[in-house]
């Protein structure tokens, strides 16, 4: 596979809109509102990162990274999420290579360090774990993950924009 990484450009909006769609379908644990997420940080100039994957011109992934805040006050923390690849694109390495393109790029941009919610078997080969004392309220600590790049992890629970909340 020849695969281009880049940040997302105006044109490719509404082909990221339609891709999230697809990807998240027939996910159980999905609320089906991904795209309209990606939307809405995207108008609340919440969306740090907005990669795409790109292949013979079409675009098959997707990623994007927004800030999060945390209880202790501590800045410089990211979510990233959700992320993307088309159905018929999946398990040939593109998320690999969007999650390693994404967090190389939060920590050129000066980002401490990043957290996810998700299956720990997957996101456990890029540097996520969970931790104690980090919390995401309400969901089950082992799918709530982070990595640091500073060597430290903070302590408190962990809010996203509420453009997480969007329904449409
Ligand atoms: C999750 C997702 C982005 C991964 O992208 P991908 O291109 O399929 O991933 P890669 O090819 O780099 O990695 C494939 C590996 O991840 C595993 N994997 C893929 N999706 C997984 C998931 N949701 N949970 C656990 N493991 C997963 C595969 O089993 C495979 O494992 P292996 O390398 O041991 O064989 C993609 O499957 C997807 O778009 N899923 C639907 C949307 C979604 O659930 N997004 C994540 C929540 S935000």
């Amino acid at each position: 596979m020849n695969i281009l990484i880049r940040d997302e450009q105006p044109e490719d909006i509404q082909y990221i809109e339609e891709l999230i769609k697809v990807a998240f379908l027939n996910e159980v644990h999905s609320s089906h509102t991904e795209q309209f997420i990606v939307n809405n940080l995207r108008k609340n100039k919440q969306l740090t990162i907005s990669l795409v994957a790109i292949e013979d011109g079409t675009i098959i992934g997707h990623v994007a990274i927004s800030p999060v805040i945390i209880s202790s006050g501590e800045t410089g923390w990211y979510g990233l999420g959700p992320i993307s690849v088309l159905p018929n694109k999946q398990g040939l390495g593109v998320g690999s290579l969007l999650m390693n393109a994404s967090l190389e790029k939060l920590k050129q941009l000066g980002g401490k360090g990043c957290v996810l919610l998700g299956d720990p078997n997957y996101y456990g080969r890029f540097g996520f774990k969970s931790y104690p004392d980090l919390n995401l309220p309400g969901v089950p600590h082992e799918y709530f993950q982070a990595i640091s790049f500073i060597n430290h992890i903070p302590k408190g629970d962990v809010s996203y924009h509420e453009a997480f909340d969007s329904t449409e």
